[in-house]
């Protein structure tokens, strides 16, 4: 890996400075919690260290207004931040505590994550730690092999708050309709130049030297060709090659996968991201790897359709599950840049 912007992925766990301060230890488990997926890569997350734990908070400023109006995926995305410190913490010897919302929704305050130190440092099966850093989305292909019942079983047990369910969509004819969904979703949302346009400040060249954002050799685009790709994205509808794409991400994948809720908050879309990262974690255990569908969620004629077919409360997420080989990891922004003082 080259690049400042991929020096978060070289963290080592040797490092951790067990008998540092307090304050140096949690800063060290933070260095894992920024390896958490977000959408599109923005790294929605801040963070204030105290002396018995973390206040995560959701950064507005990097809210996607035509992409994500809600903020649905921002708050999944800060979710899966606060998953990957509660897996490093409990390696490390801590008991997270996690309080969401302690100040009320309204509160950018997204949790408060106590750590209390001097426990038995999680290792073997049940710790997660070792699959922070193999974790990676795959947008490109998937190697066409079917998971094991029992491991998809394994994953589902991931999905353990409550008001949150795992609804598994195997069969051609649940890919084809999810397919169909997809596309239609690209077709209405590619259509809309401020749509294209807010989306295309976070698609990258392969040689980016961003902190954030995707590289396109994420999705398999040629180094060439992805130099003037996010220009042309802002500009064309480019719904044809993506919905192409996404399709084949749909039928070659082993499962698709529906997280529901019963509630539809800013909570909700937390816990969502908490429990869709330990499913991922999970995942990378056995080599599966995971793609999203966020385009149906975002449109709600849409999502209604989707309701009704998976009819186990709000739809989420959708994302679709398979082996695929390892990819070159995604930028990440470094440390000092989402440490606040509070
Ligand atoms: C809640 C959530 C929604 C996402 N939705 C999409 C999506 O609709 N399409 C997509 O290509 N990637 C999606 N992603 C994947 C991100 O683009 C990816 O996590 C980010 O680029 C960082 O890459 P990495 O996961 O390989 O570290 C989503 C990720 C999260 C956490």
């Amino acid at each position: 890996m080259t690049g400042k912007n991929y020096e978060a992925w070289d963290v080592k766990e040797s490092d951790y400075p067990a008998d540092g301060p307090m304050e140096e230890r949690l800063k060290f488990l933070l260095r894992y919690a920024i390896l958490a997926p977000s959408g599109p890569n923005t790294q929605p997350w801040k963070f204030a260290i105290h002396d018995s734990g973390i206040s995560v908070f959701a950064d507005i400023n990097r809210a996607l207004p035509f992409v994500d109006p809600s903020n649905r995926t921002l708050f999944m995305s800060v979710g899966c931040a606060i998953a990957n410190l509660a897996v490093a913490a409990k390696h490390f010897g801590f008991a997270p505590s996690i309080s969401y919302f302690p100040d009320g929704q309204e509160s950018d305050l997204v949790a408060s994550v106590q750590l209390s130190p001097g426990q038995k440092p999680m290792d073997g099966q049940d710790d997660l730690f070792p699959q922070i850093q193999r974790r990676h989305t795959t947008k490109d292909r998937y190697e066409n092999a079917t998971i094991a019942n029992h491991l998809l079983k394994e994953m589902e047990r991931n999905i353990n708050l409550p008001g949150l369910y795992l609804t598994y969509l195997a069969d051609e004819d649940a890919k084809n309709r999810m397919a169909d969904l997809v596309s239609r979703a690209h077709q209405i949302q590619l259509a809309k130049k401020e749509f294209r346009q807010n989306l295309g400040e976070w698609l990258r060249s392969n040689w980016t030297a961003e902190p954030d954002g995707m590289p396109l050799y994420t999705f398999g685009v040629p180094d060439v060709i992805s130099l003037g790709f996010p220009a042309a994205f802002k500009e064309f509808d480019l719904s044809r090659p993506v919905i192409y794409r996404d399709s084949g991400l749909i039928h070659d994948c082993s499962t698709l996968a529906v997280i529901t809720s019963d509630q539809d908050d800013k909570q909700t879309w937390t816990m969502c991201g908490f429990v869709l990262e330990n499913l991922l974690l999970r995942a990378t255990s056995y080599d599966i790897r995971a793609s999203f569908f966020s385009q149906p969620i975002g449109v709600s004629l849409l999502r209604e359709e989707l309701k009704k077919q998976v009819n186990r409360g709000h739809p989420q997420l959708i994302f679709s599950l398979g082996m695929a080989k390892p990819m070159r990891p995604s930028p990440r922004r470094p440390i000092e840049d989402v440490i606040v003082r509070h």
